[in-house]
């Protein structure tokens, strides 16, 4: 297992649980990991070390985490020295790793998307935010950690937004490139594939809440909790997904030479006449969308994974019905821009049943104290058979586990409880708790 955050140990508890009798390794993993696995302190972007490691320990199977390493060629590296791993090349990775080619791609294929335009210099950039309607998404091209969109309610914004990221290079030489692109009204989806490049399995179907506080405003983050199944992904939108956005892109990457095998993640848009825009595709299993959608998954995980990495197709993954999931991140103050870090994390010996406690941005000290290290510190997942009771399990988890400056948004899952008619329980705007 390549990567060290909520996602990966949620892989790791996954894959443990389908066999108990592995070795699993993780580069760098994190304290969570640790009781799973072999951490291994290798950084997850660290190919040449990675590759030597698998070499050692003689590895039959690795999966990538994170979109830098897969961003970076490590699938490549590791297939070139004949072995199995699951996660694209490098050249199918640009799908994330540029906007610029996600949206070439996009474009070419006919799939719904905002309409948008690329550019490398400030003067066409600021014109075309002057020309067209408010809002207006800008976005960097470029890798930025889940950072990198800014939604602009009005052209000065907007312009404000291309001036930082071309000019003033806040996001470094991600924001060279930016994308400038119409807003897309609806409701936003993360539809996970599990693909070999062709057919496609899918992973049960969740909401991400991207932005920082309660009630979906602030800034975007990386994401700050998420829940599982929604209504909104019925079957017969899976099936629009599948025709109108899936198929056609990974015939448009095979046609380019760069055939996608791994996880194919779009973020959807849908409106109300029930079309799938495209906001995004990632090249990875999102974070925390996989802490709250492998908790759901009954079986079959090892073998899509293993199947995929041979290039023998895909496989059905099974999942458990008639339960849902809902995962809540506790961040550390200052998320996203400048999180605090070093507080000593205090959790529940036992966690609750149905509660999973998944480590993100945690480290264990000589001294053995659990410390925060990142900006999201953990996720904690429910399990139960109804959206409330999860929605209620996971908040009381999160108010449970202390460390100084924790944020959380207690509000996850409030569009699924105003459908589900439990909306008075779901307070949009109420304080962060600290
Ligand atoms: P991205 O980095 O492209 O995933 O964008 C991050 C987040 O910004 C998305 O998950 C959406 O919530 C929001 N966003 C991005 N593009 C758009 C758009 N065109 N219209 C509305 N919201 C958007
Ligand atoms: N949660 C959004 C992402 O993984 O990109």
């Amino acid at each position: 297992m390549v990567g060290g955050g909520g996602r990966e140990h949620a892989l790791c508890w996954a894959l443990r649980k389908e066999n108990p009798e592995a070795d699993i390794y993780c580069a760098p993993g994190n304290p969570g990991t640790a009781d799973l696995a072999a951490n291994l302190p290798i950084a997850a972007d660290d190919i040449d070390r990675i590759a030597d490691a698998a070499d050692m320990h003689g590895i039959d199977l690795t999966v990538v985490g994170p979109e830098m390493p897969l961003a970076r060629g490590l699938g490549d590296r590791l297939r070139a020295e004949g072995r199995a791993v699951f996660g694209p090349s490098a050249a199918a990775a640009q799908i994330e790793a540029s906007k610029a080619f996600s949206k070439d791609v996009m474009v070419a294929a006919g799939i719904p998307t905002a309409a948008s335009r690329t550019f490398q210099e400030l003067a066409p950039a600021l014109a075309y935010v002057d020309r067209h309607p408010e809002p207006l998404v800008v976005k960097a091209s470029g890798l930025a950690a889940g950072k990198g969109a800014v939604v602009c309610l009005t052209r000065a914004e907007a312009a404000a937004a291309v001036r930082a990221m071309l000019d003033d290079r806040v996001f470094g030489d991600a924001g060279a490139i930016v994308v400038i692109e119409a807003f897309l009204e609806g409701e936003e989806i993360s539809i996970l594939a599990v693909t070999d490049g062709t057919d496609v399995e899918l992973l049960p179907v969740s909401q991400d809440h991207k932005r920082l506080l309660e009630g979906d405003s602030g800034p975007n983050t990386g994401g700050m909790g998420a829940y599982s199944p929604v209504a909104v992904a019925t079957p017969a939108l899976l099936d629009r997904a599948r025709r109108e956005v899936l198929y056609p892109a990974l015939e448009e990457l095979r046609r380019r030479r760069a055939p996608f095998a791994g996880v194919l993640y779009a973020g959807l848009m849908v409106d109300r006449q029930g079309t799938p825009w495209v906001v995004e595709f990632n090249c990875r299993l999102g974070d925390p969308e996989t802490q709250v959608v492998l908790p759901l998954v009954a079986g079959g995980l090892t073998a899509a994974f293993w199947k995929v990495a041979r290039g023998e197709g895909v496989a059905p993954i099974a999942r458990r019905i008639g339960e849902a999931s809902v995962t809540t991140v506790l961040a550390s103050r200052g998320y996203p821009d400048r999180p605090e870090q070093g507080a000593a994390i205090t959790m529940p010996a036992f966690p609750p049943p149905g509660v999973t406690f998944f480590h993100a941005g945690t480290s264990r000290g000589a001294d053995g104290v659990l410390r925060v290290s990142g900006g999201r510190v953990l996720t904690v997942t429910a399990v139960a058979p109804s959206f409330a009771e999860a929605q209620r399990l996971s908040r009381e988890a999160s108010e449970a586990v202390e460390f100084e400056g924790k944020i959380f948004r207690r509000d996850i899952g409030w569009r699924e409880a105003a459908r589900q008619g439990a909306g008075a329980e779901v307070q949009a705007g109420a304080p962060l708790a600290s």
